[in-house]
């Protein structure tokens, strides 16, 4: 089933879908508290998966607490707004601290209390070849965001920054060059998947958590990508397909590194590696997946 129905509105630039652009003042004044952690992404980079490690960190790797409710519930995504159910804002005013919270917004869109409140955010950035593939997917069986088309004309929406939540580009170097001015942890999800222990220490370090051996072992186990794709409170298999349609695409696709080498045809490459090295020349910023 194709959905044309779902519209996008540009907030300074930035294409969103326009159930989120109505609530814009609810968004924009949302309030941080100090103990908030913020999870930062753009869409397909790796949320849910920070999202569980998270969550269990903060628990001590209490598995069973961990799956008291669906993850889209245990962590409030702000940008939501899908009546009549309420936004993300809405549900995330009426939960007791700590709160772990998720954004996909570009930095220039987060509200101001969280830099007032000065709250940690764990940001995860994925290359941008591999995003695209797995937002086309999602695009495809998520009925909230619009129809990605074909292959060949999502490649040129997406790099075109019009897609929901703009551009990758953007997205990925705002946050990167403000990781020194705010408390902020800039994280890779290829590096999550070439050593998951390793980029959980750090989590916990940022987190300021003392975590035992065997509780960091646990989390390891409850955060890799077959028990996640398994976890029915980690996959969003308890949504209905009138919302996401996993029989289309499964939320937990593959979790690899470079599976756009099974999508980009040689043009597409060429077109995209061109225009990556003009958007990120000068950056500092590097993805080992990209060129
Ligand atoms: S969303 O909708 O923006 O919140 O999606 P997000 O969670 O950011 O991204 C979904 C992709 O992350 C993969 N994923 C994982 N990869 C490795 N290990 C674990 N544990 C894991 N959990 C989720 C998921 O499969 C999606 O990527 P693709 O490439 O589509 O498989």
């Amino acid at each position: 089933m194709k959905n044309f129905s779902v519209k996008m509105e540009l907030v300074d630039g930035v294409p969103l879908p326009d159930s989120t652009w109505e609530m814009w003042h609810q968004f924009w004044n949302f309030q941080a508290r100090e103990d908030d952690i913020l999870i930062a992404t753009f869409p397909k980079a790796g949320t849910t998966w920070m999202q569980e490690i998270v969550d269990l960190i903060m628990l001590q790797g209490d598995v069973e607490k961990s799956m008291r409710a669906p993850c889209f519930v245990k962590v409030p995504f702000l940008d939501l707004n899908v009546k009549p159910l309420p936004s993300g804002v809405e549900a995330a005013n009426v939960m007791p601290s700590p709160r772990l919270l998720k954004t996909h917004m570009p930095i220039k869109l987060l509200p101001p209390s969280f830099w007032e409140k000065d709250v940690k955010v764990v940001y995860v950035a994925r290359n941008a070849k591999d995003c695209m593939v797995s937002y086309y997917y999602f695009q495809r069986m998520n009925k909230g965001l619009p129809d990605p088309g074909t292959w060949d004309e999502y490649f040129s929406t997406f790099l075109a920054g019009d897609v929901a939540w703009g551009s990758w580009f953007d997205h990925v170097i705002g946050w990167w060059n403000a990781r020194d001015k705010h408390r902020i942890l800039y994280m890779f999800y290829e590096d999550m998947v070439e050593d998951p222990e390793r980029e959980i220490r750090k989590v916990i370090k940022f987190l300021g958590k003392d975590v035992s051996e065997e509780v960091l072992q646990t989390i390891l186990h409850h955060t890799s990508f077959e028990v996640m794709k398994n976890n029915p409170m980690a996959n969003y298999s308890v949504l209905p397909s009138v919302v996401m349609d996993q029989s289309i695409s499964k939320f937990m696709r593959k979790g690899k590194v470079g599976d756009w080498k099974n999508h980009f045809s040689v043009s597409q490459n060429i077109a995209f590696d061109k225009e990556y090295k003009e958007k990120m020349e000068g950056s500092g910023l590097t993805f080992r997946e990209e060129l």
